[in-house]
């Protein structure tokens, strides 16, 4: 081992198509494909440092000593990678975002990705970017979408060696913004790793799940085609039914507002009149609008006339994670 420090930046991503529900919940192998783009300007920077000094591994998230799940979550993450370098050497380790955690604005994914690279990275490991994402799927499976740059898209693949992450288009393939209208900054009371487990409880999930093929599709040509009045449908269509599945699970998980739904409504009728904007919502309250950038000033600018409405990020497509 030639290094054993590292640190690495990673950018969350929106799902345009979701990933909802796992096949196998400890290997995060997904119950369907998903597509999404990185969000550049948001990112997740994490300094990773292997140190034999240490008894047990530490984390510093945002400036404050994480000791429960936090960090038992990592640890368990961290002990994938101390198995490929066969080594027992604990980690501290030390991560902040630019943006709110847990609000439904992917940190997790930003997080996991960035602790990704520079731990391989601190250990020497010579990941492909594959390998990579694969990994980061373990530790939050959105995360693989993270790694590679620009317009993703994460194979369900049938096992472990299968499921990973690949650029589909460069960040710089189509003018797409998202205006992330911050309704409310705290993070939500179930995670998505409980969420996930809650997904075949509906009864809508198999049928979400069987008409994946044909979203994935559709979006797929939507980016690769910069049609925007398909990507619209397509991606309203699938926030919307994975928030019917999340509604029907048993409990039943409500992530929205009602200032989310306000919104939701308002970004549709503005599409009927012209505006080029569509809407997304992750496991949170937050609206994610999709837009072309000449749409961009006017879509924030409406936002910010709600007052339901604290913040409005705006983010162009993103790169890859990256060493820094
Ligand atoms: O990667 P996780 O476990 O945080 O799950 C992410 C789930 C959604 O954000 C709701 C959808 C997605 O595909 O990112």
């Amino acid at each position: 081992m030639s290094n054993f420090t590292a640190t690495a930046i990673a950018h969350p991503n929106i799902a345009l198509i979701k990933y909802w529900g796992n096949r196998d919940d400890r290997l995060r192998l997904p119950s369907n494909g998903s597509i999404s783009m990185n969000l550049e300007g948001l990112f997740a920077r994490t300094q990773v440092t292997f140190d034999p000094g240490l008894t047990r591994d530490t984390l510093l998230l945002n400036g404050k000593q994480e000791t429960g799940k936090a960090l038992e979550r990592m640890s368990g993450f961290l002990d994938l990678l101390r198995g490929l370098a066969r080594t027992d050497i604990y980690a501290q380790v030390s991560s902040e975002n630019n943006f709110p955690t847990g609000a439904g604005i992917a940190s997790s994914a930003a997080a996991y990705a960035a602790l990704s690279l520079a731990a391989a990275q601190a250990l020497d490991l010579g990941l492909s970017e594959a390998e990579l994402s694969r990994l980061a799927r373990r530790g939050s499976g959105s995360a693989c979408r993270s790694i590679p740059g620009g317009f993703v898209e994460w194979f369900a693949g049938a096992e472990d060696a299968s499921s990973f992450a690949v650029s589909i288009a460069p960040p710089e393939h189509w003018r797409l913004v998202d205006c992330i209208a911050i309704v409310e900054p705290k993070p939500k009371a179930t995670g998505s790793t409980e969420g996930h487990r809650l997904a075949a409880t509906s009864p809508l999930q198999s049928a979400r799940v069987a008409d994946a093929p044909r979203r994935l599709e559709a979006c797929r040509r939507a980016i690769l085609g910069r049609d925007f009045d398909a990507l619209a449908a397509v991606t309203e269509l699938d926030s919307n039914l994975m928030h019917a599945v999340m509604m029907t699970s048993s409990p039943p998980l409500f992530y929205w507002q009602p200032s989310s739904l306000l919104l939701m409504k308002e970004i549709a009728d503005w599409r009927q009149h012209g505006l080029p904007a569509c809407y997304s919502l992750d496991a949170g309250p937050n609206v994610h609008v999709l837009c072309l950038e000449e749409a961009a000033g006017q879509v924030k600018r409406r936002l910010e006339e709600f007052p339901e409405v604290g913040e409005v990020l705006v983010c162009k497509p993103g790169g890859p994670a990256r060493l820094e």
